[in-house]
């Protein structure tokens, strides 16, 4: 008898049946901050330590031109006759497995909301292919199971699982088509109300650049950080629309922007999250999509990127 009360509540002590999932507190509950700001700053120094896929120093040229006021960031006026990106050592950096698989992905989209993304088999195969490829890095195993041990999944497999729905997971700006993701908004960008929305990566910047879709205007911020990583603050016009301040990293990989961008969205959903790269400080803005859902009531990513 004793023995089989106690075989009875093992697992829940064991596993921690009653704990609330942190992922599952978004919206009506108060959130659950299973990892500590301490926490959270020392795991992206260690990301930031682990980038080894990052470009070194001589990899990018940048040629920032104008600095533009709090009051020129709106005007759409062009600074710069120049381009941003002088130079990328695309041989080098383009080649490396995370930034070809990421590369890969940016022509599944259609930039303009309002239409339906087809997402073919091909591209879900692109899509497996990258995440498997980001797995396999150190930047990726030291979130992955930080945030096992700190409770957001019960394992490896699970965050992943999450991972692709969260980030690939279509929903609809615009009330009807499913025209969407966390990921092309952030890491592709999307042209929506007249504007240009999300867009955060350096790579499809220069790669836009370099194609002559991509206008760059000004800048409003450059961060602390001498080499790369870096944070900038820039205006632009993509296909001809504005986007008066955008934000990136500069020379990151993608693993690492991937990795920064879920760790502040798993864990400081709707919020700032306050980390530091090489003793520097930085914030990262997250947003959840509100309008739809997926699995057990979890909201996809609206929105993750460097505050300027
Ligand atoms: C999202 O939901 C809000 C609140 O219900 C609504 O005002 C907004 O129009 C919705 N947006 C879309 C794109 O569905």
């Amino acid at each position: 008898m004793r023995t089989s009360i106690l075989l009875w509540f093992l697992p829940c002590l064991v596993f921690g049946a009653h704990l609330p999932d942190p992922r599952e507190s978004i919206g009506e509950e108060p959130a659950v901050f299973a990892a500590t700001n301490d926490e959270i700053t020392n795991l992206v120094e260690q990301l930031y330590s682990a980038d080894v896929n990052k470009a070194s120093s001589g990899d990018i040229t940048l040629n920032l031109q104008y600095l533009a006021s709090s009051t020129q960031t709106s005007s759409g006026t062009d600074y710069a006759s120049q381009k941003l990106f002088s130079y990328v050592n695309e041989a080098k950096l383009f080649a490396r497995p995370t930034f070809s698989r990421y590369i890969a992905l940016l022509d599944n989209y259609v930039k303009t909301t309002g239409t339906a993304e087809s997402v073919t088999s091909g591209e879900v195969s692109e899509q497996n292919a990258f995440i498997d490829e980001v797995f396999r890095t150190s930047v990726f195993s030291l979130l992955s199971n930080f945030l096992v041990s700190k409770g957001y999944y019960t394992s490896t497999t699970s965050f992943k699982d999450d991972l692709k729905l969260m980030w690939f997971g279509l929903y609809t700006r615009t009330k009807g088509p499913l025209d969407s993701s966390g990921f092309e908004h952030i890491f592709h960008g999307e042209i929506h109300g007249g504007k240009v929305s999300g867009f955060h990566s350096w790579v499809q910047f220069y790669l836009q650049e370099k194609s002559g879709q991509m206008n760059y205007l000004s800048y409003s911020a450059n961060g602390p950080w001498n080499g790369y990583p870096d944070v900038l603050g820039v205006q632009f016009k993509w296909s001809g629309y504005l986007k008066s301040i955008g934000s990136m990293f500069v020379g990151t990989s993608p693993e690492f922007d991937f990795a920064v961008f879920t760790l502040c969205y798993v864990t400081r959903p709707d919020s700032v999250c306050t980390v530091k790269m090489g003793g520097q400080t930085l914030r990262i803005q997250t947003y959840t999509w509100a309008n739809s859902t997926y699995g057990n009531n979890k909201r996809y990513v609206a929105s993750s990127y460097p505050v300027v």
